[in-house]
């Protein structure tokens, strides 16, 4: 990165600093995950320089020949990847995406039924702080507070109750498997368009350890960069019948141009994921999980729904700890996780009473089985002593030997001029 660390020495650093954060530190932030060297590459690109409005082969600016290229490939290895009908690859965010569903199926005021957001849901699944909320009418199921899981039944009830125009399925902070099929089966009945908001566990669904939403929605949106293991961005997929509706509510409808090296950026994550070595990764995301909660529960924690079937699970730490202690605890021991509401919460939002924990990164750097186990010692060693400092250091040094014999990136990755370079 010569010119920058020059021209920017501040921005350099801060750079610098946070590639260290995040080599030398343990990220079990569920929707957070280590992009590959090409992927790095594939955005730190001219790509940035060009607009492109519209589709490919139908643009609104001159000189698109080789974006679109880069559009088409990325476009076609979505297809592929999901086997769905229709993609767009431009929408800049998750919360886009989903943004660019409701603006294709609802007219403003029109019913939204989605996940609680304090029962694992999203923001833009109709929160009343989010676009999503205020210009959609927005309700909401739950899960049963007692099991931590989805009640088919209640979701089904509340639909004959409320007619919503959309029906959206998937979480953020889930642990169980979606059925799919019986939210398709909710919707045919109520006569709504159903969409599955797949971002935690697209990567899942691509790697085949968890079932595909595709054939039983309507839509289908996701980020690229949680289990995906793409740059930071957003991806629509449609049924043949909406597809039309879809590319406008995307543009013009609410983005303007597309930004095409982080597009350049997911085609090479939508090739790797494409790899058979994927499903190995995702695979062992879930075994890693699924050890990490079983070692977890051992140590006496209390886990939502008492396990997981995906790359995530949440620990419900009761009246005795918060989210907050938890969390400030978790990463002076160089463990960062998320404080969350749990099913029922009595906290409020900013403390909660639980931490989501993901295994999707740790396993990029090639952790496994018995640093999963491991981890989950430390995780309950650090919230047993969250009060000790020398303790919580001592985990720290441990979790920093770990991530020195797994490293994310090659060492030199910022001195070889960075991953642009
Ligand atoms: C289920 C779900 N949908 C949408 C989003 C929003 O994604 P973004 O942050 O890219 O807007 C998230 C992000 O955490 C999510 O978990």
């Amino acid at each position: 990165m010569g010119p920058l660390s020059s021209f920017d020495p501040e921005i350099y650093e801060a750079i610098v600093a946070e590639f260290h954060r995040q080599q030398d530190e343990l990220e079990l932030i569920a929707s957070e995950n280590y992009v590959s060297v090409a992927v790095l590459q594939a955005m730190g690109t001219v790509l940035t320089n060009k607009y492109a409005e519209g589709l490919p082969g139908k643009r609104y600016y001159g000189g698109c020949v080789h974006v679109d290229v880069v559009e088409r490939i990325a476009r076609d290895r979505a297809k592929q990847l999901f086997g769905c009908d229709g993609a767009n690859v431009q929408p800049h965010s998750g919360a886009q995406a989903n943004a660019a569903v409701y603006l294709a199926v609802c007219k403003a005021g029109d019913t939204v039924l989605g996940q609680d957001l304090s029962h694992g849901g999203h923001l833009s699944h109709g929160s009343p702080v989010n676009s999503s909320g205020r210009l959609y009418r927005a309700v909401h199921y739950p899960v049963d507070v007692a099991t931590g899981r989805l009640d088919m039944n209640v979701v089904r009830e509340i639909a004959l109750r409320e007619r919503p125009r959309l029906i959206l399925c998937g979480a953020s902070a889930y642990a169980r498997v979606i059925d799919f099929a019986a939210f398709s089966e909710i919707a045919r009945e109520v006569g709504a368009v159903l969409c599955a908001d797949i971002a935690h566990i697209a990567g899942l669904v691509v790697g085949g350890v968890h079932p595909s939403p595709v054939t039983h929605c309507d839509f289908v949106t996701t980020t690229t960069h949680k289990t995906l293991r793409g740059p930071r961005g957003g991806l629509i997929m449609a049924s043949r019948d909406w597809a039309n509706a879809m590319n406008k509510a995307v543009f013009p409808g609410i983005q303007g141009g597309p930004l095409e090296h982080v597009i350049a950026a997911k085609a090479v994550a939508f090739k790797e994921a494409l790899s058979p070595d994927f499903a190995v990764y995702a695979r062992q995301v879930v075994t890693n999980a699924q050890a990490m909660a079983s070692r977890l529960i051992e140590r006496g924690l209390t886990l939502v729904s008492g396990g997981t079937d995906n790359h995530l699970m949440l620990i419900d730490l009761g009246e005795a700890c918060t989210g907050q202690d938890a969390e400030d605890a978790l990463g002076r021991a160089g463990i960062t996780v998320n404080k969350n509401t749990v099913p029922g919460e009595r906290r409020s939002p900013n403390v909660t009473s639980g931490v989501r924990v993901g295994t999707a990164a740790m396993t990029t750097r090639g952790l496994g089985v018995a640093e999963a186990v491991q981890v989950a010692d430390w995780i309950a060693d650090a919230i047993a002593a969250r009060d000790d400092a020398d303790r919580l250091a001592a985990v720290r040094r441990e979790v920093m030997e770990l991530c020195a014999r797994f490293p994310v990136y090659p060492s030199d990755l910022m001195s070889a001029g960075g991953a642009a370079g």
